[in-house]
């Protein structure tokens, strides 16, 4: 397989994530609730960082969904595998999220965190394809806009290969 082709560089990636960790703290600054809910296992590198340069009190929890497994075709099913082990009722909870293709799976974390009474509930998505206009769903803090190709790196993964590369790159699923 060849190496991934640069599309976000590490710079980039670093920069945006610092800009959207400012907008983040100004923004929850009188709450003092926030807990920040990591979808594994795709957004654990981008919620490290992202936690790491908030200037505001927060925790950390993760939730599990069913993914594309290893293909990159899209099943359409989403189920989740793990959900929070803390308490958030009453919180302002921020769900941090690596991609959103189609929208489906956010759309399906939403309602799950809804259930759990929270006080608000906040999306943190690092990239976003051009495909996610096909569902309603609304990303309050985005890092990229992309297109529709296969992307890994920074938490993204094909076939659970590349999850470490510290920039965004594209790759071609059928050059194996
Ligand atoms: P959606 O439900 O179609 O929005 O799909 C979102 C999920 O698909 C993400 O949480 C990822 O697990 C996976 N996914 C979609 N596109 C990519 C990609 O380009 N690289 C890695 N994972 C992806």
């Amino acid at each position: 397989m060849h190496a991934p082709e640069v599309l976000i560089s590490e710079d980039d990636i670093q920069k945006r994530v610092t800009e959207l960790a400012q907008k983040i703290s100004a923004d929850y600054s009188d709450t003092g609730d926030l807990v920040m809910v990591g979808v594994l296992k795709g957004s654990f590198i981008f919620l490290a960082d992202l936690s790491r340069n908030l200037s505001i009190p927060r925790t950390i929890e993760f939730i599990a969904v069913s993914s594309y497994g290893d293909s990159s075709a899209p099943s359409g099913a989403v189920r989740l595998v793990m959900d929070v082990r803390g308490n958030i009722e009453g919180k302002d909870v921020l769900i941090v999220e690596d991609i959103v293709d189609t929208g489906h799976t956010l759309k399906y974390l939403i309602g799950i965190m809804k259930s759990h009474r929270p006080a608000s509930v906040k999306t943190a998505v690092l990239v976003r394809k051009a495909d996610s206009a096909k569902v309603d769903v609304t990303i309050d803090y985005l890092g990229f806009d992309i297109g529709n190709e296969w992307v890994v790196g920074y938490g993204l993964d094909f076939a659970e290969q590349n999850r470490t590369l510290p920039y965004i790159g594209i790759i071609d699923p059928t050059d194996r």
